[in-house]
């Protein structure tokens, strides 16, 4: 462990361009195959997730690779997530965390972002 540590310290420090050659442990499952994001959705909650949060937090997003380097990369995509409240997402939406921006009331709605909130929550209050 120790050993990965500093192998990644060392080509963070000589490469710089260590993530995108996918050094061990810092490749994220998914995450930018074929080049393409997954933009499909079954359900309606789904799409607007999707439609406005997707573009950052599905495949290749600067929230998905961003959130992998402080967690499991296989559950950096909020949908693989099974710790998120609603509370906490509408308060991350609203507040900004870290790198991303506040969302606005005009751009999601309360509304919206509840149901969003619920279908990234699965039933957790
Ligand atoms: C412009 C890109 C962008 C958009 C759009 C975006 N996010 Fe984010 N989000 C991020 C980034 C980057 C992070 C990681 C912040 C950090 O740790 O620095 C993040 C983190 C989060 C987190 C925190 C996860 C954690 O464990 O701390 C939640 C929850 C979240 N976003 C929800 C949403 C929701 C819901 C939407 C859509 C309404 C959304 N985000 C739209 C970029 C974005």
């Amino acid at each position: 462990m120790k050993q990965l540590a500093s192998f990644a310290a060392m080509a963070l420090f000589v490469g710089g361009g260590a993530l995108a050659q996918g050094q061990p442990g810092t490749e994220i499952k998914n995450a930018a195959r074929g080049g393409l994001q997954d933009r499909s959705a079954r359900s309606a909650p789904e799409a607007l997730f999707v439609e406005k949060c997707g573009m950052c937090h599905r495949q290749m997003g600067m929230g998905t690779v961003i959130l992998a380097r402080r967690m499991p990369p296989a559950l950096a995509m909020l949908e693989q997530r099974n710790d998120l409240t609603v509370d906490y997402v509408k308060e991350a939406a609203r507040s900004g965390i870290g790198n991303m921006p506040r969302i606005q009331r005009g751009e999601v709605s309360d509304a919206q972002l509840a149901e969003i909130g619920r279908y990234l929550a699965k039933g957790r209050p």
